[in-house]
């Protein structure tokens, strides 16, 4: 059932073109550029008049969320607030019945996520599952469900999971901007467009960046930490790249905002770190060529004290390899797609690693697939 693939995981890192794809059909009108979600039991009005949107998620599913936080409040202006789902009972959260809920999960069954969720409908809020699962306890009880299509995820670490629960972030927060009307026609187009070319791209990482990584894990699979860092919406994919490796190498990792460093971390750097580096940007967006010349200051910070920096990158990025050791590149797209392209790099970095470990990819010790327990 591996069909050829040595593990699980890598099977499902190669479906992500797919996954990405069927997440996407059926969803979305180019000619239109309008977003459709299936029947839920929220009103135009519900969506229109939201005061704040409350996601909650564990693991993974919380990287998308706070990678969701950026997507939705950059289109559909309504702010949000991301909680681990083990948390956000115990803080007495403010619900409010005209805020939304999100809940974001794989399986569906996660007892922290469903917890989370009748905190919030017992609070008189109304509810949208993002789950990959049909039929699970969490899309019984949500007012309405958004499926991720990323087919059964077997290996423990969430890979497709992820990617298609980005995707399906995007097109929530394009639905409600439209909702709302805080995005034109020509702009949800050209970003329905831009989505609709994810899975061709990709395609092209995984032909061109999987043999890179699995050479950089020579190098790399004896150190004993290693950093993430980014900015913006890519420091949650800086988290998720961390967690990947935590996961299934056991190697210590750690994601952290890139202009936190010299807060403290800077301190741990020395010729036995590599920190990865997400250094990618959209040409379009004025804010995020700026956060890239942040960043570039920040692999400098590293360089300087003998870190050795992974960057990801955007294709035809010269001037970054004068700048690191290894560049992983990745095609361009818009800021808020991005993330879906540059966590590939790092979930194979962080497979090809594990392996090379002789770590049990698919079962990771002291972990399960899905947590029914709180
Ligand atoms: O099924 P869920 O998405 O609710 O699971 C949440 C986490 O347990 C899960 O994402 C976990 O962090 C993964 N093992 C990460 O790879």
């Amino acid at each position: 059932e591996k069909s050829g693939y040595k593990h699980f995981m890598l099977k499902e890192i190669f479906e992500q073109p797919r996954a990405i794809r069927d997440t996407t059909l059926g969803r979305i009108s180019l000619d239109t550029g309008k977003v459709y979600l299936s029947e839920m039991k929220i009103t135009e009005d519900d969506f229109r008049n939201a005061t704040k949107i409350n996601i909650a998620a564990c693991g993974t599913s919380w990287h998308a969320a706070t990678a969701g936080k950026f997507m939705i409040e950059r289109l559909a202006r309504v702010p949000v607030e991301v909680d681990y789902a083990s948390e956000y009972r115990y803080r007495d959260p403010i619900a409010d019945p005209s805020a939304l809920g999100l809940l974001i999960t794989q399986s569906g069954e996660t007892a922290d996520t469903i917890a989370a969720q009748r905190e919030m409908v017992a609070k008189g809020m109304k509810t949208i599952a993002i789950c990959n699962v049909v039929g699970a306890m969490i899309a019984r009880e949500a007012h309405g469900t958004i499926y991720t299509h990323a087919g059964p995820e077997i290996g423990v670490a969430s890979t497709k999971a992820f990617t298609a629960q980005l995707v399906a972030l995007f097109l929530f927060a394009v639905h409600l901007a439209q909702k709302r009307e805080t995005i034109s026609t020509e702009e949800s187009s050209r970003l329905l467009e831009s989505l609709s070319l994810l899975p061709g791209k990709v395609e092209e990482i995984l032909r061109t960046v999987d043999s890179v990584c699995e050479q950089l894990a020579k190098t790399y699979s004896t150190a004993r930490d290693f950093l993430f860092l980014g900015r913006g919406i890519h420091y949650p994919i800086a988290l998720e790249g961390a967690l990947k490796l935590k996961e299934i190498s056991y190697i210590h990792a750690e994601g952290y905002p890139a202009g936190e460093m010299k807060h403290g971390p800077n301190a741990l750097i020395d010729e036995t770190l590599p920190v990865v580096v997400l250094a990618t940007k959209d040409n379009d967006n004025r804010d995020s060529r700026l956060r890239y010349e942040k960043t570039l200051s920040n692999i400098q910070e590293v360089t300087a004290r003998s870190g050795k920096v992974i960057a990801v990158a955007i294709e035809g990025d010269e001037e970054i390899k004068q700048l690191v050791d290894h560049v992983l590149y990745v095609p361009s797209a818009p800021e808020l797609l991005l993330p879906v392209l540059e966590v590939v790099p790092l979930q194979l970095l962080a497979y090809h690693i594990a392996v090379r470990r002789g770590c049990d990819v698919d079962q990771p010790r002291n972990l399960a697939k899905s947590v029914t327990v709180e």
